[in-house]
């Protein structure tokens, strides 16, 4: 009799630990399924509305000297946006300063349209539900300027060289209190979190396959995330503080997964778990 209630205890104790996971398996299986839906008709990817978004205020007077970004050169001449994404990040005489796609906007906005720097960096990022902001928004429409170009940008300058070679050595580097590296989760295959798969994005491969969908539609936060938001929620996984848009060091992280997806696909934006 005892040894039957001590079975149907570790039962019940067992039915307990599986119950969340079943539960958490078929959210999983229901969010697949609306992702494979939304990728199955393009034009229902929420995405494209933020790009659009992005070239009226890309087109659009604004800030205190109310002129548009068509004067922004983004790599290939003033106002040049086709193609521009799959050539960047790239080092820029005019800032002396290797930027990514974000950063350029960043830069085009305080210094052609005198928008103020620090407000921008504030809150660069949208919270859950709110739609991608402005320069987000903007990031998004240049990209989608390059769908389906590949990553091509050339970094071969001695600046490029060195961003490139920081991104590394920052990917490696444990630190924080977790002494968590970017390598701890995205250095090896098939490796998951909770659900989450990892991609290992120093492997090439993998990095060509995921690094070209950013920015992209990100189905469980309902908004556009674009790559320098995606790496500041890993540094706020690795409890490393707050990573500032167009910082050296997000430059850096940016320059080396570029690198790691030369030659992979541009489908920006795409939409995301
Ligand atoms: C504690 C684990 C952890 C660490 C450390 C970490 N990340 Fe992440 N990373 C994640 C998770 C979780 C996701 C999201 C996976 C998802 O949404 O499916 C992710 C997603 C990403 C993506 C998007 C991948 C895709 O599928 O498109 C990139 C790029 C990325 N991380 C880069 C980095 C970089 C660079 C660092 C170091 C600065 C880093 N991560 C550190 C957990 C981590």
């Amino acid at each position: 009799m005892k040894a039957n209630k001590a079975l149907i205890v570790a039962a019940l104790a067992a039915f307990a630990l599986s119950a969340p996971s079943f539960a958490q398996d078929e959210t999983e299986k229901a969010l697949e399924k609306y992702r494979q839906m939304m990728k199955a008709d393009p034009w229902s990817n929420p995405a494209l509305l933020d790009a659009d978004r992005g070239e009226d205020l890309w087109k659009t007077p604004r800030g205190p000297n109310k002129v548009s970004l068509e004067k922004c050169d983004l790599g290939k001449g003033a106002g040049v946006v086709d193609g521009a994404f799959a050539e960047l990040p790239r080092y820029f005489a005019d800032a002396d300063k290797v930027m990514d796609v974000e950063t350029r906007i960043l830069w085009c906005m305080e210094k052609l349209q005198g928008f103020n720097r620090a407000d921008l960096i504030k809150r660069p990022h949208p919270g859950g539900g709110q739609p991608v902001k402005e320069l987000g928004a903007i990031a998004t429409y240049v990209a989608s300027k390059s769908n389906g170009k590949t990553f091509a940008a050339k970094l071969d300058h001695p600046k490029e060289q060195d961003a490139v070679a920081l991104g590394a050595a920052l990917f490696r580097h444990r630190s924080g209190p977790f002494d968590f590296s970017c390598a701890t989760c995205h250095a090896t295959s098939g490796q998951r979190i909770r659900l989450q798969a990892l991609p290992f994005l120093s492997d090439p491969a993998e990095a060509r396959k995921v690094v070209g969908e950013w920015p992209a539609y990100r189905v469980s936060s309902t908004h556009v995330m674009t790559m320098q938001h995606r790496l500041y929620d890993c540094y706020w996984q690795m409890r490393l503080g707050e990573l500032e848009l167009g910082s050296d060091v997000s430059i850096a992280l940016v320059s080396y997964l570029t690198k790691r997806a030369e030659g992979g696909e541009i489908s920006a934006p795409a939409i995301k778990r």
